[in-house]
């Protein structure tokens, strides 16, 4: 792990943080005429996000050249409260314009293995490779209480080995099946951050980025970047501990 943190006062201010994040990552891609693969989470926190970029970020992101993935998704139908991509559609998608050709979604409908490799022959295609590894521009990350990342939980750390890049996972608790990025893909990242609010998580956090040994247990400490550090965006009451 080698974690760059940075800290903001509300909630709101970090998601802003995150919002100029990806307006720099797109314009750099801009100059290159190329997409900016982007890839994310679904979960509570970045809901904010999605609201912020769609009431102040719709007319200044070029969304033609912003291509959306998703980290995981809960198998159910893009219309279910649970879909992480109909949470996204929601917030922000019906409200910007954007090629539905830009949307690559995890189709949560579909019998789960079949869609696991579906979507990981898809970013083979779909994305730059390297080391022959599907290589987005950003993932943005989020952590359960538990201190699980993407849908690869505290008794299923072997998904951050996974010789797949896509699989098919088991929330420990409900049981509902998910379709989620593994440790392969996820590392291998232009960039990624941790985007995490709240004093729930904080107690996890310390742990991971004081690099405790208690942290070893929680995926999220074991998310590293091949490339370049990892950043976490974080509100004051999650790093409260740091
Ligand atoms: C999901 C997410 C998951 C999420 C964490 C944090 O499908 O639920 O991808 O990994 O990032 O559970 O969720 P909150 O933002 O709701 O705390």
């Amino acid at each position: 792990m080698n974690p760059k943190v940075h800290t903001f006062e509300n909630p709101i201010e970090t998601a802003r943080a995150v919002a100029e994040l990806i307006v720099e990552g797109v314009k750099e891609k801009v100059k290159h005429s190329q997409p900016f693969n982007l890839a994310i989470s679904g979960g509570s926190t970045p809901k904010l996000l999605f609201q912020l970029l769609a009431n102040e970020y719709a007319d200044s992101i070029p969304w033609f050249f912003v291509r959306f993935f998703w980290v995981d998704e809960r198998c159910v139908p893009p219309t279910s409260d649970e879909s992480n991509f109909g949470m996204t559609y929601q917030n922000l998608l019906k409200q910007i314009s954007i090629p539905e050709t830009n949307i690559f979604r995890m189709q949560g409908e579909n019998q789960p293995e079949i869609e696991a490799q579906r979507y990981e022959e898809l970013i083979q295609k779909e994305l730059p490779l390297e080391n022959d590894v599907p290589q987005f521009d950003l993932i943005l990350l989020g952590m359960g209480d538990d201190g699980h990342t993407a849908s690869i939980f505290p008794n299923n750390m072997n998904l951050l080995h996974s010789e797949h890049s896509v699989v098919v996972a088991l929330h420990p608790i409900t049981e509902q099946k998910r379709i989620t990025l593994t440790g392969k893909t996820i590392c291998n990242a232009k960039q990624l951050i941790f985007f995490i609010t709240g004093e729930s998580k904080s107690d996890v956090l310390r742990q991971i980025i004081k690099q405790e040994q208690s942290a070893l247990v929680f995926p999220a400490a074991h998310v590293h970047n091949v490339h370049t550090e990892v950043d976490f965006y974080l509100d004051k009451k999650a790093a409260a501990q740091l």
